[in-house]
């Protein structure tokens, strides 16, 4: 978000993107009509949908859960990304229902902080479970709100199921160490108690699998949840907490435990600034995710930031091209872009390049483009008009600052929010478009000469949160995951920059955050820590030899 800065940069970028507006107002004119008409139509009535009836959806669905339903704030229409149409509509929750949300949650607590960790381990797996009898369900809906492909949808679902298992073991493992004490008759110990209340909010590109990391970690800690998801997503948003809350309900325990508030920038704020959350997670843009840092840095609040990426994929002479090339199709041209993980420079050695973008290119020619829920397809539509419009403007600037379009390039003649996935040969690796996230599949590749040169131009840029290297070389490897190696959370060998386990902590450096969610000891994010000193003797010996008679 940083790149263009200059005054001159941000005077052509204006001017682009007010051409670009133009180029696609002929296009979407008609999209924004028939929005408005087809508002009777909704998707969710015809019976090619009434698959979306066993999520609970109908037409108008309540946007607040802490225990019952409500909502009486704004009413949002979701559109599916594929062809612009109205599916249902969603009533967000105003400040009152907030406020009221969040005690409800906070005397929920009550009740869930007392239940032992590894009894609060079986309701996550209750969860888990509930999920995995609606994972292909809830994987259509996904695909139909989001605009990702079908297999994506189910495997985000396939997340929250893993990291619940994932949890329930966890259920039975957090613990702190028993330390030794320096005094005589004394214990020196580490306890983990739960902060409290977690708010989550959450982007439009995982609108299940970020939830659910956060949600079954959380939980298994002790905490509650209140859950915002992103205001283009909400019948996601619904759905789960459907299927949750009625885990929670047929265990008898309040429904506040999970709870939900649908909403935009409004509750956003409201959340971030509210000292009764204990914890701020927080998944969206750098920019959006500074202001909310802001905000709970402000009340010496906890935050946990999953912010941008700008992921690279370095390919040496040494590299088995096998790997590279599904590698850096999947990583860049999946999720039609939309992943933070997804690979938007392909640095390759000046060995390798001619042949690299020509196989890469002549794989992209061969995705399959087609509505996100068919089955044979792997590349669907961008979430929004508005992401359209970014890509055509990052188009013109990586032209104007020495780019070549290889392949790609334009928005496609059909209905629905569909671009052409696109490679960019020939910029400069410090030109400001490669330093910037655009969240679109644009792929710029750089040309490199050296293992020094390619890893500093990986960790050049503001992002850090996911890297790859393709190599044989061993002792590349352990360079590579060195102290002068890549700077990233995520730092991979002979595979993409996304798709990242469960298990593993996920999250990266510098603008993208620092946070940590999901495996390894991310849990200990949802948690305070405690340094208990027991005397179990007569006598009071000080610390460091003091003497205080
Ligand atoms: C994101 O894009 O916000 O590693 C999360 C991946 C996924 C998660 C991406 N497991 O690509």
């Amino acid at each position: 978000m940083h790149g263009g800065s200059a005054p001159m940069q941000r005077c052509l970028t204006l001017t682009l993107a007010w051409h670009s507006r133009l180029l696609l107002r002929k296009k979407f004119a008609s999209v924004r009509c028939h929005q408005s008409a087809a508002m009777s139509s909704l998707l969710i009535n015809q019976p090619k949908y009434s698959w979306l009836k066993e999520l609970g959806l109908s037409e108008d669905n309540l946007g607040v859960y802490n225990g019952s339903w409500g909502g009486s704030g704004e009413v949002v229409t979701s559109y599916c990304p594929a062809n612009n149409e109205p599916i249902a509509r969603v009533t967000q929750a105003t400040l009152a229902e907030y406020e009221e949300t969040v005690q409800k949650a906070r005397e929920a607590w009550k009740v869930w902080a007392d239940i032992p960790a590894p009894k609060r381990g079986e309701i996550v797996r209750q969860i888990g479970d509930a999920l995995r009898k609606k994972i292909k369900v809830l994987g259509s809906l996904v695909s139909l709100e989001m605009g990702k492909i079908y297999v994506e949808g189910v495997g985000e679902v396939q997340e929250y199921v893993d990291v619940c298992d994932y949890a329930v073991g966890l259920s039975r493992m957090i613990g702190g160490p028993i330390l030794p004490s320096e005094r005589p008759g004394h214990a020196l110990l580490e306890q983990w108690n739960p902060v409290g209340l977690v708010g989550i909010i959450t982007a439009f590109n995982f609108p299940v699998a970020v939830y659910g990391w956060n949600n079954a970690i959380a939980l298994t800690c002790g905490n509650v949840c209140l859950w915002k998801g992103a205001p283009t997503t909400p019948l996601t948003s619904v759905a789960v907490t459907k299927i949750v809350a009625e885990v929670l309900e047929q265990n008898n325990l309040p429904g506040a435990i999970c709870s939900m508030t649908c909403g935009g920038a409004d509750i956003g704020t409201a959340m971030a600034k509210d000292e009764r959350v204990d914890l701020l997670s927080f998944t969206g843009s750098t920019h959006v995710g500074k202001l909310v840092a802001m905000m709970v840095q402000e009340r010496f609040g906890r935050k946990l930031l999953e912010l941008g990426g700008n992921n690279a994929i370095i390919v040496f002479e040494d590299a088995d091209l096998n790997l590279v090339v599904p590698s850096a199709v999947f990583a860049s041209v999946g999720t039609a872009g939309q992943r933070c993980t997804t690979t938007r420079r392909l640095m390759l050695h000046e060995s390798v390049h001619d042949k690299v973008v020509e196989r890469v290119a002549k794989a992209y020619k061969q995705v399959r483009i087609g509505d996100p829920w068919d089955p044979s397809t792997l590349y669907g539509p961008l979430h929004t008009i508005q992401a359209v419009e970014q890509y055509l403007a990052a188009i013109e600037q990586a032209k104007q600052q020495g780019g070549t379009v290889v392949c790609g390039g334009k928005v496609m003649d059909r209905p629905g929010n569909y671009v052409e996935p696109t490679i960019i040969t020939g910029l400069p690796h410090d030109a400001p478009i490669v330093h910037t996230e655009t969240f679109v599949p644009i792929l710029y590749v750089l040309k490199f000469n050296t293992e020094e040169e390619a890893f500093a131009w990986n960790n050049e840029v503001k992002q850090g949160l996911s890297s790859s290297i393709f190599t044989k070389d061993l002792g590349r490897v352990f360079r590579w995951m060195g102290p002068k190696g890549s700077d990233c959370g995520i730092v991979n060998v002979n595979i993409p920059t996304s798709g990242a386990e469960i298990g593993g902590a996920f999250g990266g450096e510098k603008h993208t955050g620092g946070g940590r969610e999901s495996g390894s000891d991310s849990w200990k994010q949802y948690m305070r820590r405690s340094t208990c000193t027991i005397n179990y003797s007569k006598d009071l010996p000080l610390a460091q030899g003091i003497k205080f008679e």
